[in-house]
């Protein structure tokens, strides 16, 4: 006969250091689409700087992390700035972070553009808690984005996986896909493989802090 304590005796699987990945869907890409693909070409086209220390650092595209990381300023883009903010409030819930006492403050926000042949070799973002990119435009055949297992350790001896979960690879990739956010923590290392199509590629990237709130 089972008693209660016995009742509450289970089998089965614990997850322990779990990385959360966050997806969202801009919900007005579709109408704000054209406008946002004409800012990065313009932000690019005026940041003569920009282009010069790209030229040096990222090799065959363009960022403007160098010169303009603080777009999220820019009212032109007040909207999808108040739909990140809105998505890293939520991943911040997902993590079970303090967000009684702390809030996601968004501290750069850069434009890239990817053409053909151009890749961004594995990184991290240092100095924030939740960094992220959104894709102002992306084809089917465009490189998509990579992450490598963090966890040292299971690179010493792995059992063949069988290939059916991302969670088991040690480079998960996710689809580029024109108006899909992805918030994932700034210390997982991540990068674009090369952009083999004829297609470029544009995003924006983003970090936050999590910082104690301004009480009355
Ligand atoms: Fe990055």
């Amino acid at each position: 006969m089972n008693t209660n304590s016995d009742s509450q005796k289970k089998d089965g699987v614990r997850v322990l250091f779990p990385t959360l990945i966050y997806e969202a869907w801009y919900p007005s890409y579709e109408t704000d689409k054209e406008k946002l693909i004409s800012y990065v070409q313009k932000l690019k086209e005026n940041d003569t700087e920009g282009q010069r220390i790209s030229a040096q650092e990222y090799p065959s595209g363009y960022t403007s992390y160098f010169t303009r990381s603080n777009l999220f300023t820019d009212p032109q883009l007040a909207d999808l700035v108040s739909f990140i903010h809105q998505c890293a409030g939520n991943f911040a819930i997902q993590h079970h972070w303090d967000t009684k006492n702390f809030e996601p403050v968004i501290n750069a926000l850069f434009a890239n553009i990817n053409p053909k042949f151009s890749n961004h070799p594995d990184h991290m973002h240092p100095y924030s808690h939740i960094s992220g990119v959104f894709y102002v435009k992306s084809e089917l055949d465009s490189p998509p984005l990579s992450f490598k297992d963090p966890r040292i350790g299971r690179w010493m001896m792995p059992p063949a996986a069988d290939g059916t979960r991302a969670e088991n690879t040690f480079h998960a990739r996710i689809k580029a896909e024109a108006g899909k956010l992805l918030l994932f923590p700034s210390w997982l290392e991540h990068g674009v493989p090369q952009n083999t199509s004829d297609h470029e590629r544009m995003s924006m990237s983003f970090n936050f802090e999590m910082r104690p709130m301004q009480k009355p």
